[in-house]
């Protein structure tokens, strides 16, 4: 199937409009082969026709499915491990003395795709059980593609999905077979909750995360937004709570709002307003030079 430049840059609009996403031109090649099934589903024959259909406006849901079909939604359960023994190590850890009084510790995946991060959290305290009992843990795993909260939510996994990051063990435990696959148990989904949200609006309860994972999600956004979305990230965290992004990526040159954390490599934590006014201070003295 070929997709004319016009076309590609269509859909590119409407998925960076939508989600804050870039198609650069270098993986403009991913469009053909995320869309390629559901024109199958929907009858429709080339890409062109498909731009057609949603210039003319005459399918309302069909320009969602389409941003859905090209958002990267590669995930897998404890993804890049090393930010999870962080958190199960140190963060957890800290905010249990932190925390004594309340009994309570709220955390958000924010870009959850298929929930697995979200599951692997919950599988973080189910592990040490004894620890955190009488306490709440609350864990809200959000993505701005409903396909994907609805598989969250539903927590099945296929027999693929489960062997890529859980250990048989994990998988026998924390899972029931349900046909041919997994589903997560009542003890993993109970501290679990899942909605739609966009990172680039307001955060669904600011001030409140004690962890906010964002990993692996703003890679492909613009400055601007990127620099939105930090200021959105920041102010759903707690004074004191810590902000995880994905292997590879950094606040730093990003946002004043967040700074890494001395303490704990992987984390970051908010600024203070001295903090903040000492950076613009000196950036304005470079630029003096
Ligand atoms: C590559 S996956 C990463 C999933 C998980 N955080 C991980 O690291 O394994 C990126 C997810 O971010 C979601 N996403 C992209 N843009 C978003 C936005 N503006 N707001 C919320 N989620 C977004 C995508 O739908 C996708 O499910």
């Amino acid at each position: 199937m070929q997709v004319s430049d016009s076309s590609s840059r269509i859909l590119a609009g409407l998925l960076e409009a939508r989600t804050g996403q870039q198609l650069t031109m270098n993986r403009r090649w991913r469009i053909e082969t995320a869309l390629a099934s559901l024109l199958r589903e929907r009858g429709i024959p080339t890409l062109d026709e498909l731009i057609t259909i949603l210039v003319m406006g005459k399918e309302p849901g069909l320009s969602n499915q389409v941003v859905e079909a090209l958002l990267n939604n590669e995930t897998y359960f404890f993804r890049d491990r090393t930010p999870f023994d962080l958190l199960s190590r140190h963060a957890l850890p800290v905010l249990a003395k932190k925390r004594e009084a309340t009994k309570r510790i709220r955390i958000w995946s924010a870009g959850c795709s298929t929930g697995q991060e979200a599951y692997s959290l919950a599988m973080l305290f189910a592990e040490n059980q004894a620890d955190w009992q009488g306490w709440t843990i609350d864990i809200l795993g959000t993505d701005v593609s409903n396909a994907v909260i609805d598989r969250a939510r539903a927590g099945s996994y296929t027999q693929f999905e489960v062997q890529r990051g859980l250990a048989i063990g994990q998988t026998i435990k924390y899972f029931e077979e349900a046909g041919d696959g997994w589903r997560a148990v009542e003890q993993l989904r109970r501290p679990v909750r899942f909605q739609v949200h966009n990172v680039l609006e307001q955060p669904p309860h600011p001030g409140a995360f004690d962890i906010v994972l964002c990993r692996n999600v703003l890679l492909y956004l613009n400055a601007d937004k990127r620099e939105l979305a930090f200021e959105r990230l920041a102010s759903s965290l707690a004074e004191d709570g810590w902000l995880m992004l994905g292997a590879g990526e950094t606040v730093i040159g990003q946002t004043t709002r967040l700074a890494a954390d001395k303490n704990a490599r992987g984390l970051y934590r908010l600024t203070s307003e001295e903090e903040r006014r000492d950076r613009r201070t000196g950036e304005r003295r470079a630029a003096r030079g």
